[in-house]
């Protein structure tokens, strides 16, 4: 099939979570005419209010616009949507099993119902992040329905002149990368387009789909597609996981994570990003697919001893300000301590896999009185946690608590008054688990500053450096 150069295209996408709704608004906002299938109906009428229900900047006001235009609209009715569908997208959720492995429940259900209601020649593109080979299973799965199907589609005129069903749906496997809080961005700048599949007809489409974006198109196999997305994330990870140790060796060796970080971010092949120590990374995506990964190797026969570890060292790493904390408190019971971020990472009101849930728990059972606060996060940390008290604003968490302890990175929190977190405490004891304050400010205000992989300040020594720093 030709490329067909900012085309506007039919397109269902299956599934409003967070992947399904970014993708289906900014594929609207492109020109293309957008259906997204949902089946919670509570959703169904938030959404067809023009409601969001994530917290993602940009995104309500994008979905607004498109509503507006009519190139988006959300249907319950998958079998309809086919009816009209060039290209399918599929972003339903293939959460964590009890062993670690992804449950593919959703894309199979999804798989069945398609085989089951398709009339005409679409593309079946595949987002939900699955182990390597369900593409190629969900290709097998939905031709053995079509199949099943010959006669009903002869007696419609939907066979194609080839008499083969089977090309009535070319399945893709196209991975997505999107970073929750930024996801509207990295769909309109991807850093690459991956699609994995071997047919012309489904890469031309797919062309034309993506022809507004600027990236680096890279086409593979089905498979490697796949191990592309769990390669990523498990590669991130241990960026995460390695920059945390070696943060924790710095602080038992007198060294500065901040300045280490630094140094090595400047050779070119290492690279500035992903380097920055503090509680353990959390979210969607990172705990859910090392663990799959690692479930992807163990039933390939395969040991994957890097990755293992490094989902090993995150776990440790939530505890980390625990120990910190125990460091400066004989005892945590009874003791205030106020959590200043509770979201996986700021942005987003999302705290799956947070390290504040672990954090929160572990002083919970030790005794203590847990208040916690964050911008957006806060219901959804309530529903989770009931036994922590939320607080409507940091100046109230931080209130008579014993220590603080700043678990996410919200600009907010960049901003606060070291003396002003002093007055109001009854303690003097701050964990910076992000590394974000500034610990000479902070020790200067009288508190005493914790990171993750600092130095412990000497004010006199900090003088002299300073000093010396300005004569040169
Ligand atoms: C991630 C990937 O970036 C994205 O490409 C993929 O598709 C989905 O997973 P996201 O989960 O939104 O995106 O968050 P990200 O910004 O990558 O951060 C993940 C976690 O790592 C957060 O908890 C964050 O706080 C932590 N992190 C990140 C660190 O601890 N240190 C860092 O240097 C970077």
């Amino acid at each position: 099939m030709q490329e067909r150069s900012g085309e506007a295209l039919r397109i269902c996408v299956i599934g409003a979570g967070y992947v399904g709704l970014t993708t289906g608004t900014v594929l609207a906002s492109f020109g293309h005419t957008v259906t997204i299938v949902e089946k919670d109906q509570a959703k169904l009428e938030l959404l067809t209010a023009g409601r969001v229900p994530i917290f993602e900047p940009g995104l309500e006001e994008l979905m607004g616009e498109d509503l507006e235009s009519k190139r988006l609209s959300f249907s319950s009715d998958l079998a309809s949507a086919l009816e009209e569908a060039e290209v399918v997208f599929v972003a339903v959720g293939t959460p964590s099993s009890t062993d670690g492995s992804a449950d593919l429940g959703a894309v199979e259900n999804v798989s069945d119902e398609i085989a089951r209601a398709l009339r005409r020649p679409i593309v079946l593109v595949i987002k939900s992040t699955v182990p390597i080979g369900t593409s190629d299973a969900v290709s097998r799965r939905v031709h053995a329905g079509l199949r099943r199907r010959s006669d009903e589609l002869a007696a419609l005129g939907a066979v194609p002149d080839s008499g083969r069903v089977e090309e009535l749906c070319d399945v893709v496997f196209c991975p997505e990368f999107l970073r929750e809080g930024r996801a509207l961005l990295d769909l309109v700048h991807p850093h690459r387009i991956v699609i994995g599949t071997r047919s012309v007809r489904a890469l031309g489409l797919l062309k034309t789909l993506f022809a507004s974006i600027d990236a680096p198109i890279l086409v593979t196999d089905r498979r490697s597609a796949e191990a592309i997305k769990y390669a990523s994330n498990g590669f991130l990870a241990t960026k995460i996981s390695f920059i945390n140790e070696i943060a924790n060796l710095c602080e038992a060796t007198g060294a500065d994570i901040l300045d280490v970080a630094k140094g090595m971010g400047l050779d070119d092949r290492i690279g500035d990003r992903f380097l920055q120590a503090g509680v353990g990374y959390g979210g969607s995506c990172f705990p859910k697919d090392t663990k799959a990964l690692l479930h992807i190797a163990e039933t390939a026969g395969y040991e994957f001893e890097i990755l293992r570890a490094v989902i090993d060292v995150n776990e440790r790493q939530k505890r980390r300000v625990i120990e910190l904390l125990d460091e400066h408190l004989d005892d945590l019971a009874r003791r205030k301590i106020a959590l200043l971020g509770l979201a996986f990472k700021p942005e987003t009101d999302d705290i799956r896999e947070a390290p504040s849930i672990v954090v929160a728990a572990e002083l919970l059972a030790r005794g203590a009185e847990v208040v916690g606060y964050d911008p957006q996060a806060a219901g959804n940390f309530a529903n989770e946690v009931p036994g922590v008290r939320i607080a409507e604003s940091a100046e109230e968490a931080i209130q008579g608590a014993d220590a603080v302890v700043l678990l996410t990175e919200w600009r907010e929190f960049l901003g606060l008054e070291p003396s002003a977190i002093k007055l109001g405490m009854r303690g003097d004891i701050l964990i910076d688990g992000r590394n974000v304050l500034d610990p000479e400010r902070v020790s200067q205000a009288g508190l005493r500053y914790r990171g993750i992989g600092r130095r412990a300040v000497d004010l006199g020594e900090a003088q002299e450096l300073r000093e010396g720093r300005e004569r040169c």
